[in-house]
Parts: structure tokens; C-alpha cells; sequence
């Protein structure tokens, strides 16, 4: 690792000019100053960038020209890399065809054909331009379904929709009715006992279980035994004897533990599966897959019966949202990019978790394993998760030219070398955390520290 670590030099970024001017002007334009809370200006410490003027490969540039190693690639969006080839290539030549039109592309059956048959048991499938439209969506078609109206979700899962049914059970309810909010129901992830524990609760009133099928930053999930794959066997059977619809929301975990999910991995059969992140390379596209008995609720041919307004969007089928998707499918049947993704995280994970042990750091800093998302837990002296030390950190790596937030994304464009280049800024910044650790993160944090972004009050 020494002599990995001698050839790399490591960046000094201290200039961030036009951030700071950026970051002054947009809450007075944009509310919340980004398209995602996530994007946020709170969730960042003061010396970082505010926006980013272009990506290539593993690698973005933010508007002082500063250059970054991406961590989180999108918010887990980018699965191949910024501006990649053989996907601007495809969305390129569908420009030129026009991207709506008055009935649909040609391209929407292609797209349909490609996708549903990566989904064992799924036989329809609906796009969008955001998850939470078929977050939404696969909500909806369950109480129409089942004629129930409660909705379940983990109660320490973090989102999974921008809409009314989920946001209402959040901290950050304002401005939705009450009786909207009581029809969420919750139950501890990964937990069958509190499932059941749901379901007597509510008999025969839950339409559905929504939920996602792993957890990259879940230390009990992927630190130990933990048999997830059982629990979600177990949690689909259960859903079902209890008269209720299984949806695995597969936004995060498609295309990154498996291809295409989790659902592949474990041979699950749940009855709706949503996707989104990562399936079209950071382009939007988003899709609702089910069983045919659940989504034809959602079509025109039942002549008689009563119409469910499923999703219905002007933009929901542009073309080349739908040729990105398919370039991309493409990537990942003819490479292994899953194998190749997987094989960074877990490297950079264990050159991590050494660098901490070296450092005399575990009870202060947690690698959390997962090979297909590493993520990291920032403590204090008291062993509890710190927000402080938290930013500190992504401080010193920001300083040292990595974009990072307690989470590296694997893509297909991320090197060993760029491994090697996290891990020798990671290293570095834990000098400064141990430092700080003596006398508190105030010592050496510029601004404050991140927010949380579910928080009631500003
Ligand atoms: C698990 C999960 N479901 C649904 C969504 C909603 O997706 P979108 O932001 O595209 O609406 C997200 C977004 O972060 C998510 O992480």
C-alpha cells in the first residue's frame, strides 16, 4: 500500500470563489437550492463545491475548475461513469429522431421487451422520469388491487417517495393532511417479528409492503450473519397470507447488487418491483415492473371494468431517456460490470477499514462493508454517531480532491487507481480526525456541520 500510496500526489483545493458566489445567489432563485435536498448546500461543509460544471468517467469539475474523484455518482444515478461512450453515442443518434410525439415511440415496446426480461415473473412494466412517480404508482395500483387503503414501509428506511403517502410519516410533514399521513403504516426494517406485529396490528387493512431489499449502510446487515435474503422470503409469504402486496423497491439496490437486483440475487418473487437510479446511466428513466394480474389494472383492454389512472405523464416515454436505458443494459450484458463494481468497492473498503485499524481508529470510525456501496459511520468520544466529525471528514477528503459524503458509489469508470487515491486522502484525513478527537471537530471544521435532511425545523 506504502509504495501505491508514493506515486500518488494528492490535490490541495482551497479555491472555491465562484462556489461561494454560486452559493449566495441560488436560495434566492431555486428554493432549497438544488433538485434534491440531498444536493443541498446543508448537506455540505463550507469548503466544498456548490455546483458542478461538468464529469467524465469517475471524475467531476466544479465551477472553480477544481477537480474531484466522485463518490456517490449521482446519487447513485451514474452505474457506468459520466458522459459515457457508448451511452451518449445512443442518446446522440435518438436525438435526431425527435424525442415526443403525438403516440408513442417506437422505442417504448423495445424498451418494454428489453426490460421485462431481466425481471423473472414480471410481465408488464411502466417508465417514468422519477422514482417517485413509481414508488407512487405501485402504491396506488395496490389499493386499487386489494381495496385496502394502509400503505407499509421500514420505519428507519430514508425515502422512498417526494409524495404525500410517504413524506406525511416523516418529521418534514407540513403541509399534508393528517388523514393522509395515518394511512402509512410502519414496521422495523428487516425485522419479521415486527412485521407480524404490523399486520396484527391492522388485519386485513394493508394494501401493501414496500420496501428495499438490502441496505448498503446497515452495519447489522452486512457485518455479520445476518440472513437478509431469508427475510425477505419470509416477509413476501407473510404479505401474501395476510392478503397484501409485495414491493420491492429496488431504486438504490438495481443494477448494483446484482444484475439486474436483488430480486435476481435471492430469486424473489414479489408481485411490483421499482427502479430508477442507475438503470439508464444517470439519464431519467424509471420503471415499474409487475405480474401481469397486478399491472393490467393500470390499461385500457378490460372493456367494462373500472380504469385505474396509473402513471400518465407528458414526458414519461422520451426517446432518449429509453435509448440511454437500453445502451446501458447493453454495457452490463456484454461486460461485467457488476463484478468490476463490486471488486472496487470491496477494495476500497479493505485498504479502508486497514488504514483504520492502523490508526487505532475503530470505535471512532465504522466501514461498513457492502461491496457494492461502502459506507462509513463518523463517531465521537462517546462512540455515537457525530454529524460534526462527520463533516470534518468529508472536509479533509473535499480538501484532497474526493467528493465525499461517508459513502463511495462503485461505477464502471472507477479505477484501481482512483481506489488507491481515496485511500491515500482517506488516510491523511484521519490524521486530522484523530487530532480533532482530542479536543473536538470545532478545532478544525470551517462552518457547520451537515444537517440532517428530514428535520422538522430549519
Ligand atoms: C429507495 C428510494 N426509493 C425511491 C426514491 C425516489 O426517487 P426519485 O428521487 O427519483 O424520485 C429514492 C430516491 O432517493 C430512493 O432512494
Amino acid at each position: 500500500m506504502k509504495s501505491k500510496f508514493n506515486e500518488i500526489e494528492l490535490r490541495n483545493i482551497t479555491n472555491f470563489k465562484v462556489s461561494d458566489e454560486y452559493r449566495k445567489a441560488i436560495h434566492n432563485l431555486i428554493p432549497g437550492g438544488s433538485h434534491t435536498y440531498s444536493k443541498g448546500d446543508d448537506q455540505f461543509p463550507i469548503l466544498s463545491p456548490a455546483a458542478i460544471a461538468r464529469g467524465k468517467g469517475s471524475h467531476i469539475w466544479d465551477v472553480d475548475g477544481n477537480e474531484f474523484l466522485d463518490c456517490s455518482m449521482g446519487l447513485t444515478s451514474v452505474s457506468l461513469g459520466h458522459a459515457y461512450g457508448s451511452v451518449l453515442d445512443a442518446v446522440k443518434e435518438e436525438l435526431e429522431n425527435g424525442v415526443n410525439f403525438q403516440r408513442p415511440s417506437v422505442l417504448e415496446k423495445e424498451m418494454a421487451e428489453t426490460f421485462l426480461k431481466l425481471v423473472p415473473g414480471h410481465d408488464m412494466i411502466k417508465f417514468s422520469k422519477n422514482g417517485s412517480i413509481v414508488t407512487t404508482a405501485a402504491v396506488k395500483l395496490a389499493r386499487a388491487k386489494t381495496g385496502r387503503n394502509l400503505i407499509a414501509f421500514p420505519v428507519d428506511h430514508p425515502f422512498y417517495s417526494y409524495d404525500d403517502w410517504f413524506i406525511g410519516s416523516t418529521a418534514c410533514n407540513k403541509g399534508i393532511p393528517e388523514d393522509i399521513s395515518k394511512l402509512s403504516v410502519t414496521f422495523e426494517s428487516f425485522n419479521i417479528e415486527s412485521l407480524k406485529r404490523m399486520f396484527e396490528q391492522y388485519p386485513n387493512q394493508i394494501a401493501c409492503v414496500i420496501t428495499e431489499p438490502e441496505k448498503g449502510n446497515y452495519p447489522h446487515l452486512n457485518n455479520s450473519d445476518f440472513k437478509v435474503e431469508a427475510f425477505l422470503k419470509e416477509a413476501i409469504e407473510l404479505c401474501h397470507a395476510n392478503g397484501a402486496l409485495f414491493i420491492a423497491d429496488e431504486m438504490v439496490t438495481g443494477f448494483k447488487t446484482d444484475f439486474p437486483g436483488t430480486i435476481t440475487k435471492f430469486n424473489l418473487r414479489p408481485d411490483m418491483a421499482t427502479w430508477g437510479k442507475g438503470i439508464a446511466n444517470g439519464f431519467s428513466f424509471c420503471a415499474l415492473t409487475g405480474t401481469k394480474e397486478v399491472m393490467e389494472l393500470g390499461g385500457i383492454t378490460r372493456e367494462g371494468e373500472e380504469k385505474v389512472f396509473l402513471i400518465s405523464t407528458t414526458h414519461g416515454g422520451e426517446t432518449h431517456g429509453l435509448a440511454a436505458a437500453i445502451a446501458t443494459i447493453r454495457e452490463y450484458q456484454e461486460k461485467d460490470v457488476i463484478v468490476h463494481n463490486h471488486q472496487i468497492g470491496k477494495k476500497l473498503s479493505d485498504l479502508c477499514k486497514r488504514l483504520v485499524e492502523e490508526n487505532e481508529l475503530t470505535d471512532y470510525i465504522e466501514v461498513v462493508a457492502a461491496d457494492w456501496m461502502p459506507f462509513f459511520v463518523f463517531k465521537d468520544n462517546n462512540r455515537a454517531f457525530s454529524q460534526g466529525y462527520r463533516t470534518l471528514f468529508m472536509q479533509e477528503m473535499i480538501k484532497r480532491g474526493v467528493l465525499f459524503q461517508g459513502v463511495f458509489v462503485p461505477c464502471f469508470s472507477h479505477t484501481e487507481e482512483d481506489v488507491y487515491y481515496f485511500a491515500k486522502a482517506f488516510g491523511e484525513s484521519l490524521e486530522i480526525y484523530k487530532e480533532a478527537l482530542k479536543g473536538g471537530y470545532e478545532q478544525f471544521l470551517i462552518g457547520n456541520p451537515a444537517k440532517a435532511v428530514f428535520r422538522k425545523i430549519l
